[in-house]
């Protein structure tokens, strides 16, 4: 399928004629999604606290779990939210080509174009079935960050039975280093698209409704 075919038949629209920004499939996995990767975040700065790889704790009000062992659990509890819904998310995607059709291509060019645009405050929101430049980066970056958290997690899970994964990433200390950074990566997307969210008020609507 051409790309001006690909783009002809997405957005699609529902039985009433109008357009679906949002199928129903990427509504409840963004969600769930939010909800589990917040758990994971603030559960996991909470174990990162009982034994810190770098100079600095978090501040326990932001901290999910109360002590180690309730934030392990927390952390491991939805670690399978996360696998499930992130697994039917990346097939859909897969399949329906979906990402292929919203995230790509990213050119060199649109992205200097959109980002001094952005910059200055001028980015067109008047159709949010297509995603700009900086987007599109955006979201294929934290979807990558996301699957890089997901494996080094489990390298440093079970370095013994995964130790082929975890010989992948070098070896356990180097894993939990980038078990930490690709949280980082996705903590400082999660600010910026909150605060995008909250700007364009309408993008944060068809996330619920789809239109
Ligand atoms: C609770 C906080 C969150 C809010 C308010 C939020 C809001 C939104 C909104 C409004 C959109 C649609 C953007 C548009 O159409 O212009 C979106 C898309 C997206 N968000 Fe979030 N989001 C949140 C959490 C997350 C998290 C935790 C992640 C991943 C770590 C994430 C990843 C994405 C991705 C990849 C897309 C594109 C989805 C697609 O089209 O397939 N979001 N989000």
């Amino acid at each position: 399928m051409s790309l001006a075919t690909s783009y002809a038949v997405d957005p699609k629209r529902d039985g009433a004629g109008r357009k679906v920004i949002h199928p129903l499939v990427v509504r409840v996995t963004h969600w769930v999604n939010a909800v589990a990767m917040i758990t994971m975040i603030t559960s996991g700065w909470q174990i990162y606290n009982a034994s810190p790889i770098f100079p600095f704790r978090f501040p326990d009000a932001l901290t999910l779990g109360g002590w180690l062992g309730g934030a392990i659990q927390w952390h491991f509890a939805a670690m399978w939210v996360l696998m499930g819904n992130g697994l039917l998310y990346l097939g859909y995607g897969v399949l329906s080509r979906r990402f292929y059709r919203k995230l790509w291509p990213i050119t060199w060019r649109g992205l200097i174009i959109d980002l001094s645009d952005a910059l200055r405050g001028r980015l067109a929101h008047a159709d949010l079935s297509k995603y700009n430049a900086v987007q599109k980066l955006l979201y294929g970056g934290v979807i990558l960050a996301g699957i890089l958290a997901v494996l080094s997690g489990l390298a440093i899970w079970k370095p013994v039975q995964l130790q082929v994964l975890t010989a992948v990433f070098g070896d356990f200390d180097t894993a939990r280093i980038v078990h930490f950074l690709s949280m980082s990566a996705i903590t400082a997307f999660l600010l910026v698209h909150v605060a995008m969210a909250l700007i364009v008020p309408a993008s944060l609507l068809a996330m619920f409704r789809g239109r």
